[in-house]
């Protein structure tokens, strides 16, 4: 048996047995009697694994990108159309579910946004925490959030000017202000947030675009709920520029910041 398809078949048995029932009963049963043919059956069961998997990876870039299309910003026509073609670096494949899994996908479930859906299909194939400015990023901070990077130069989707993801934050936590050199454009998909974007601080939700203009501080608290949202950065994209604009001491402080607190209950 090819050492990829016993390693998926231990880790993964549940999964191979969803994919198992869309294979004919005939090879199945060849698998359970020969060995060589067993080889095949993994080697088509991967095969036909990784076309489910882009086919759900697909349909959760394609609402992803629903959500660009109309932009007023001449970034997110581009950002849709680069999030239908460009290509891939390699097959979306299961991936290990990270310390905030559940978390992630209890407040996907608890929307009806169409990326929401889409992002529970695909979760199991998802590599949350590969956040591009981790090294940035005190652990202390990096702890309140997850993030998934999807596009940018690195891939896992190709983009040389782009970078996008999703990023998940837990109920009460505070995200301090923090600045980059990239132009953002948050939209949030579930949950809520108290929304600190330059001067304005109000509470966003489920369908909001936030944007925040190159170099412009922006900062997040949250509620019962926390917040999950796709991130886009486009612009200048380094992340060398990524930086705190308050203290961690003061982020944590829960006597810091008595009205946003208030407002957010
Ligand atoms: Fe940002």
């Amino acid at each position: 048996m090819p050492i990829r398809c016993a390693i998926y078949r231990v880790a993964h048995q549940s999964r191979i047995e969803q994919v198992t029932e869309c294979l004919r009963p005939e090879q199945v049963a060849l698998d359970a009697e020969e060995g060589k043919k067993t080889d095949l059956y993994c080697e088509n069961t991967w095969s036909l694994k990784v076309m489910k998997q882009n086919d759900v990876v697909k349909e959760m870039l394609a609402t992803i990108a629903e959500l660009y299309e109309t932009e007023a910003n001449p970034q997110g026509p581009y950002t849709a159309k680069a999030l239908l073609v460009a290509p891939f670096l390699a097959p979306f494949e299961l991936a290990a579910p990270c310390a905030l899994d559940s978390d992630i996908r209890t407040i996907l479930a608890a929307s009806s946004h169409p990326v929401a859906r889409s992002v529970l299909a695909a979760q199991h194939l998802l590599n949350w925490g590969s956040n591009p400015v981790e090294s940035n990023t005190q652990a202390e901070i990096a702890a309140l959030i997850s993030v998934l990077t999807l596009m940018g130069p690195d891939g896992p989707i190709i983009a040389p000017d782009l970078r996008l993801g999703l990023i998940y934050m837990k109920p009460y936590s505070y995200y301090p202000l923090h600045l980059h050199d990239a132009d953002e454009t948050y939209a949030i998909v579930s949950g809520q947030a108290l929304w600190t974007a330059g001067n304005e601080t109000k509470m966003r939700g489920v369908g909001s675009m936030v944007h925040h203009p190159s170099l412009m501080p922006h900062a997040f608290r949250t509620g019962a709920e926390g917040f999950l949202a796709v991130w886009r950065w486009s612009g200048d994209i380094n992340t060398h520029s990524y930086a705190f604009t308050e203290t961690l001491e003061t982020a944590l402080n829960p006597e810091a910041h008595p009205a946003e607190i208030s407002a957010i209950g």
